[in-house]
């Protein structure tokens, strides 16, 4: 991606301000990104705030003097190596595929020998409307790339398709786009994945057990996006209280040596992404009934046996997943413990975090917000502090990129 450049087409939606984190994204990249502002567009973003984020001057008007004489139209629509309507709406659709140029937008759209990448977002009703159905599947045979749109909820409070792609999934799709990868919306197609998420119970007897505090929610959300990156993705879950995201295959499991015989039952996999919370002992004996309060106050003692280490189990394993991931939840020396632990369960990458750290006032186990390291033999990536959902979505694409890359 380093060193490419994309000119970016903000339509006017008001999905528009993640087009600004979008610019952030691959400013951190090295991709550098020129802009067009509709006039529409403009109502939802300012010049100002897009010209200060690409560090370029922002185009707006096809007929403005300045504009034409500092980059003519013609040249500004081959001077960038993709071309990205974000976000791209019904007006912007329609105009593209009936070929209609009355904007400096739209004729860029008509005069780009680029491959051109559109992310829409709209209305539910809009994006299902018979006459942007036609839009939609006229540009898709006229080569058009699309990312998106997601269901979820709006800003207009209704729910469905429509919803603008995150930055991050634009991100991979600009990514697959410049590196010429054959399916956009689905990088990892073909790809099986293997993700586990959620604490292990480890019985003590038939009421009581041992568990820690992990909530699932990181490892829903990396099998969430690498189902929506194309992956066939088996979840192997111990016991959470979130709803399993659609598309997956989903096995329960309540122990750690549970966990470890799904886990093998489901392999060969391409990838192994282990971000359950494995109880590392359990109680050497699990009681048949209940363990009874003596009357003399004795207390019992719990004795506790080592579990396997799933990781370095599937790590050294004969069908060893082509990349191995783990984690590393620490809360003391952070990446020197992550780096340490690659090395010691043979795992490809530790995706290490501080569960100590409090993110906009939550833990990390259990809050919505992570901020992780990513731990392989290249060396370490620090990302920001991101959205669990997000770090799922990044995650998929690194994976993507690895896995597509190394084919
Ligand atoms: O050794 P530690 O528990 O810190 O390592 C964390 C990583 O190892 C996580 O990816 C976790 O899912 C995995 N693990 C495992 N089996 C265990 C303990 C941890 O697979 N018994």
């Amino acid at each position: 991606m380093h060193g490419k450049s994309v000119l970016l087409i903000i339509g006017g939606g008001i999905a528009a301000y993640k087009s600004l984190e979008l610019i952030r994204r691959l400013a951190e990249l090295g991709v550098t990104c020129g802009a067009i502002l509709t006039r529409a567009g403009a109502e939802f973003v300012t010049p100002l705030s897009v010209s200060a984020l690409t560090g370029q001057k922002v185009f707006q008007d096809l007929f403005s003097l300045t504009d034409e004489s500092e980059m003519g139209h013609i040249e500004l629509s081959r001077a960038a190596d993709l071309v990205v309507v974000a976000p791209a709406t019904a007006d912007l659709m329609g105009k593209l595929a009936g070929g209609l140029a009355n904007d400096l937008a739209s004729t860029t759209l008509l005069a780009t020998d680029k491959k051109i990448l559109m992310v829409p977002a709209m209305n539910v009703r809009m994006w299902e409307s018979p006459s942007v159905r036609r839009s939609f599947e006229i540009l898709k045979k006229d080569g058009v790339l699309f990312a998106g749109p997601n269901d979820g909820e709006m800003a207009c409070g209704e729910f469905g398709p429509g919803r603008m792609a995150e930055p991050l999934e634009i991100v991979a799709a600009i990514e697959a786009a410049l590196g010429g990868a054959k399916s956009l919306a689905s990088p990892l197609a073909g790809v099986r994945a293997l993700v586990t998420a959620g604490p292990t119970r480890e019985p003590v007897d038939p009421v009581r057990f041992l568990a820690n505090h992990s909530s699932g929610k990181q490892g829903y959300a990396i099998a969430e996006a690498l189902v929506r990156a194309g992956a066939e993705t088996t979840l192997i879950s111990g016991p959470v209280s979130i709803a399993p995201p659609d598309g997956v295959k989903l096995m329960r499991v309540t122990t750690a040596r549970e966990m470890l015989a799904a886990c093998e039952a489901s392999l060969p996999a391409d990838v192994l992404v282990m971000a359950a919370a494995v109880a590392d002992w359990r109680p050497d004996i699990a009681a048949n009934s209940k363990i009874k309060k003596s009357t003399d106050r004795v207390v019992p003692l719990i004795k506790l046996v080592e579990n396997p280490d799933i990781l370095a189990t599937l790590a050294h394993h004969a069908k060893r997943p082509r990349l191995v991931i783990g984690f590393a939840a620490e809360t003391d020396d952070v990446v020197e413990n992550a780096i340490a632990k690659r090395a010691r369960k043979g795992a490809d990458w530790i995706i290490a975090n501080d569960v100590s750290a409090n993110l906009n006032g939550e833990s990390v186990m259990g809050g919505e917000r992570n901020r992780v390291h990513l731990i392989s033999a290249a060396g370490r990536e620090d990302w920001p502090e991101m959205s669990k959902r997000d770090v799922g979505t990044r995650l998929a694409a690194r994976i993507a990129a690895e896995i597509k890359g190394a084919a």
